[in-house]
């Protein structure tokens, strides 16, 4: 082949993988779904991965806002806080970090570190990040946009709305 000139047909095509493995949105865990795994697909081949979101599809809320957290020292804390209304799916798009969690119950940890595997994140969650490895890319996908009255950043007050919301 000349140089210069790419290869196009038969020869370029490379059939890929669909990796299946999505959660049923609706699936449970011991929290009541309030935090879980969010699996998304996989297209696999020699070029690479690719994978997608699908708006209705993959994520249990409409997506309202999308942001990215990047540039974090490894020694960051970052979250620290909970949300009247807002719900999430974190991902790791690079590296990974460490997510604790906390009902106002109990606190369980999740790693993630995996491009297609995110963590849901319901309102009135108590959330904390940190170890993030060098070049971390964090990606959040928000049920709403932005609004500071939304957020409890006072771990007691946090609290008191969760246990009087479960009494
Ligand atoms: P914050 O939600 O506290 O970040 P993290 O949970 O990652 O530690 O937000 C940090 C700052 O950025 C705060 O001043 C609010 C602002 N911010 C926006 O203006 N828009 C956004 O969509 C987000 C997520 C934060």
């Amino acid at each position: 082949m000349p140089s210069g000139q790419t290869l196009r047909g038969p020869d370029r095509f490379f059939p890929p993988t669909v990796v299946r493995g999505l959660q049923e949105l609706d699936q449970k865990d011991e929290w009541g779904g309030a935090v879980r795994l969010v699996d998304l697909p996989r297209i696999h081949d020699p070029r690479g991965d690719l994978t997608f979101i699908e708006g209705g599809r993959h994520i249990p809320f409409e997506i309202a806002r999308v942001y990215y957290l990047y540039n974090v020292p490894v020694d960051a804390e970052r979250g620290g806080h909970a949300h009247q209304e807002l719900q999430q799916v974190i991902f790791a798009l690079s590296g990974s970090f460490r997510i604790v969690v906390d009902d106002g119950r109990e606190r369980k940890e999740y790693w993630l570190r995996d491009p297609r595997r995110g963590l849901y994140v319901s309102q009135m969650i108590w959330r904390e990040m940190d170890s993030f490895s060098q070049g971390a890319v964090g990606m959040v996908l928000a049920s709403h946009r932005y609004d500071e009255a939304d957020y409890y950043r006072n771990y007691t007050e946090f609290l008191e709305v969760a246990k009087s919301q479960s009494a």
